[in-house]
């Protein structure tokens, strides 16, 4: 069925010539309005019908959610609010929606009601908005790597290491037919779990990326990773996408100045190319924020805070000098921010990266060089001995929303920080055979592409940004 899409129709078509659109009805008035949608754009295309001229079991079937295909004259619309309207010709009715058990009715639903429906959610205007700029933010991220240098490297999903040394990951199991392997005494024996091997969702592709760089140069992964950590928050989930760049000869501050060049790219190409869905995200976004005290309500509307993300440069300062921020800072009086830092060496809450991020600087804040023994094993150890070359990127109203770091490259050190954490050299042989051939000094990230679309979309919960959203309640679907 050749038709024209709605956007496309509203963009810039003349009048008087006949049209075929397809959609789903967002809501019939009077037996007359037709209020049409196809997830083109977060416009309805008005269909007038003039219900004498149809059948009116036809009619009848025209319920918010039926699927229709419609044909008729395009014309000028008297109409408030839309250029151009359809006077319908004829309609098909594919596929009609009982109002009495359709649960998405044209009205607010709350958004944990749409979670218990997340197969029907893509159909309000919200999750199409939310689902748009996640379509586009993906272009956008391929689109900045490729114009970059980089090359797309897929990263294996089934893998026998941990990445982050971590321990936070899910088991491959093999069923073999119908049975699991078990052993002597008949209890599954996770030891053989991959043909014979013990298994693991990635939970991240950095080290094969590692790999990859040091033959491509510059190279990123962007696909699934899987996290076991019982983490009920409106930051986690059990199954999230990552990207991750991973390039030879870059050190820290490249490594910075990607990541944050990257992420204004991304962001201004939303800006440029999903005003429609941005400009309904942000008035979504006030009317909630209407029910809540004023202190609690953003000081600035969506797209602004976007924008000011692009023109704004980040403020870089290390971990040291955070800490020295928080100690210094008092207790804000509502005791929000109650839990200072006394000692150096210990890990950031989430409410100390706001309170730097949306208090003390108020813009994203990039802090490097921290405690060696609060972070992954691969990263390189500064000349101090005690601190190494991270870096995560804090974000307003998120907290983290990107970790990376320059890589340790010298094969002697890197190995005494896997005994030192009791890593066996075994399990990651090939990862030490890097170093082994051709080392270099090399860096990457990895940036949490839900928390970025719940940045851009301001969405509060990261399971309303993600199609079905996997965490310890939620894998239904
Ligand atoms: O800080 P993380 O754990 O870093 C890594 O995995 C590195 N190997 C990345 C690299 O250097 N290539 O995770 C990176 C980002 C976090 O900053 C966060 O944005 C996101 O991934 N993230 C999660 N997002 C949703 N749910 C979870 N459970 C997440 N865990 C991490
Ligand atoms: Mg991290």
């Amino acid at each position: 069925m050749v038709s024209i899409s709605i956007k496309e129709l509203l963009n810039k078509e003349p009048l008087s010539q006949e049209v075929t659109v397809n959609g789903w009805v967002k809501t019939f008035r009077s037996n007359r309005f037709i209020a049409l949608n196809d997830g083109s754009t977060i416009n309805n295309i008005q269909c007038v019908v003039d219900f004498e001229q149809f059948d009116e079991a036809l009619l009848r079937q025209i319920n918010t959610g039926a699927a229709l295909t419609v044909k008729g004259t395009l014309v000028e619309s008297q109409g408030k609010g839309q250029n151009v309207e359809i006077q319908v010709k004829d309609v098909t009715v594919h596929g009609g929606a009982d109002p009495e058990t359709y649960p998405i009715q044209p009205k607010k639903h709350s958004l944990e009601f749409l979670r218990e429906k997340a197969h029907l959610r893509v159909r309000t205007n919200t999750f199409a908005a939310v689902m748009r700029v996640r379509s586009a933010l993906s272009f956008a991220i391929h689109q900045y790597f490729r114009k970059n240098g980089f090359y797309y490297f897929h990263a294996p999903i089934i893998t026998g290491s941990d990445a982050e040394g971590a321990g936070e990951m899910f088991r491959v199991t093999t069923l073999d037919g119908k049975n699991p392997p078990l052993d002597g005494n008949g209890n599954i024996d996770y030891k053989e779990d991959f043909f014979g091997k013990e298994t693991n969702l990635t939970v991240s592709g950095q080290l094969e990326a590692e790999a990859y760089a040091m033959g491509l140069g510059k190279v990123y992964t962007f696909g699934p990773t899987f996290r076991a950590e019982n983490s009920n928050t409106s930051r986690h989930l059990a199954e999230f996408w990552m990207i991750e760049p991973e390039m030879a000869f870059f050190d820290l501050d490249a490594n910075m100045d990607l990541a944050e060049d990257f992420i204004k790219s991304v962001i201004k190409y939303i800006l440029e190319n999903c005003e429609d869905d941005l400009v309904f995200l942000e008035k979504r976004l006030l009317d909630e924020e209407k029910s809540k005290p004023q202190a609690e309500r953003s000081e600035m509307a969506l797209i602004d805070k976007l924008k000011f993300i692009v023109e704004n440069r980040f403020k870089r300062l290390t971990y040291t000098e955070a800490i020295e921020i928080l100690k210094n800072c008092k207790p804000n009086k509502k005791k929000k921010f109650q839990y200072i830092i006394e000692e150096w060496g210990a890990d950031l809450q989430s409410e100390h990266e706001r309170f730097l991020v949306e208090k003390h600087f108020k813009c994203p804040v990039i802090l490097f060089d921290y405690p060696a023994n609060i972070k992954a094993f691969y990263m390189r150890l500064n000349e101090d001995g005690k601190t190494v070359r991270a870096m995560d990127i804090l974000f307003p109203g998120i907290g983290e929303i990107v970790g990376g770091s320059q890589r340790e490259e010298r094969l002697d050190i890197l190995k005494e920080k896997m005994a030192a954490l009791d890593i066996p050299e075994k399990e990651l042989w090939w990862y030490l055979d890097l170093r082994k051939f051709g080392t270099a000094v090399h860096s990457g990230f990895g940036l949490g592409f839900e928390r970025l679309v719940q940045f851009a979309t301001g969405m509060g919960n990261i399971r309303d940004v993600i199609p079905f959203p996997r965490t310890p309640q939620n894998a239904e679907f």
